[in-house]
């Protein structure tokens, strides 16, 4: 009887096992077919000037972007995450150091990377939120560019990119999003400019950088994965529909919110929303508080 029991519960542990590498080989060979996919987009021309305005507010895009945060402050490039189950994450050298951007990496690569998700070959990037970069004005996109060209070269050569199992299943169960290039309308044309001026409407274009975690419609998401918090919404209905706007510019500076909770920087990347600037934080709270 006790044998029996112990060999219909080896038979499950097994069609168990099978189950989880047949997933496992499914999810690893996906993954690889879908990294050379070729996209062909037409990609449109960008005029980049290269005055010290521009450039400034390129190297203030860099930062509340959060590119500085995943390329490193120096564009040099950082190991964004190094984890047996998640994988080893590269943010790409982007100066043109050694290890950095090929030399002949031209505007229209930029505009490729930044507006589509596509490499200089036409195949998918992994992991840049280009999803979300696409949606730049043009102007900001330009200034992004010429302040990135500006940046002294760093040689660093970063080690590829190796996508772990675990990150591998949630990509096929579509829980996290690999290859922005798939969410992107790549007919749209470029928006020309935004007015930068508080108020929701410049809040709605900033909220753009908040909707990868939040949801587009900023009224949250589950948990990516098990043991990671929830995103939740920050929307009018939502804790921050209870505080003022000094509460909020306070939780987005400081990772502190009114409840007394401090926020992780790996959950909620604060550190990155407390280089807005107080028109920037202000505008938020207006858009958010308006939905
Ligand atoms: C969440 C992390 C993350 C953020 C934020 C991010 N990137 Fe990336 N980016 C990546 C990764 C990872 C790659 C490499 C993707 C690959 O090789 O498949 C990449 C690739 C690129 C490339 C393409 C380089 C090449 O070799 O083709 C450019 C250009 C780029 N990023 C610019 C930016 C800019 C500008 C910003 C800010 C607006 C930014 N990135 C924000 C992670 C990020
Ligand atoms: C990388 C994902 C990510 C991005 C990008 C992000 N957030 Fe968050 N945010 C989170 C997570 C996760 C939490 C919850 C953390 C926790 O519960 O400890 C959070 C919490 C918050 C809170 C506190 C809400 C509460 O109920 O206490 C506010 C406010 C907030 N985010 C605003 C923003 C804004 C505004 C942006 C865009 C400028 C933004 N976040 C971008 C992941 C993100």
């Amino acid at each position: 009887m006790i044998r029996k029991l112990f060999r219909g519960a080896a038979i499950f542990l097994c069609g168990l096992l099978g189950l989880a590498v047949l997933l496992l080989a499914i999810a690893y060979g996906r993954l690889e077919w879908q990294k050379q996919q070729v996209y062909r987009v037409p990609v449109a021309p960008l005029q980049i000037p290269g005055d010290s305005a521009i450039l400034a507010r390129g190297a203030h895009l860099a930062a509340i972007k959060g590119c500085a945060e995943c390329h490193g402050e120096d564009g040099g490039g950082k190991i964004m995450l190094d984890d047996p189950a998640l994988g080893l994450l590269v943010g790409s050298n982007l100066t043109r150091g050694r290890g950095g951007l090929p030399a002949a990496y031209t505007t229209t690569d930029w505009v490729r990377a930044l507006k589509h998700g596509l490499r200089q070959d036409g195949r998918p990037l992994l992991l840049m939120p280009s999803q979300e970069t696409s949606q730049l004005s043009a102007e900001d996109m330009a200034a992004l560019i010429a302040y990135y060209n500006a940046l002294p070269a760093v040689d660093r050569e970063q080690p590829p990119m190796a996508i772990g199992p675990v990150l591998r299943l949630l990509s096929l169960a579509g829980q996290v999003p690999l290859f922005p290039a798939q969410q992107i309308d790549h007919e749209r044309p470029l928006l020309a400019s935004v007015a930068v001026q508080v108020g929701p409407a410049y809040g709605e274009y900033l909220a753009i950088s908040c909707s990868g975690c939040h949801g587009t419609s900023m009224k949250g998401m589950d948990a990516p994965a098990p043991g990671l918090p929830a995103r939740p919404d920050i929307s009018r209905s939502g804790k921050p529909g209870r505080w003022t706007q000094e509460q909020f510019i306070e939780t987005l500076r400081t990772g502190q919110t009114p409840d007394g909770r401090q926020l992780k920087q790996e959950d909620m990347p604060w550190q990155m929303t407390a280089r807005y600037t107080d028109e920037e934080l202000q505008s938020l709270y207006l858009y958010l508080m308006s939905i």
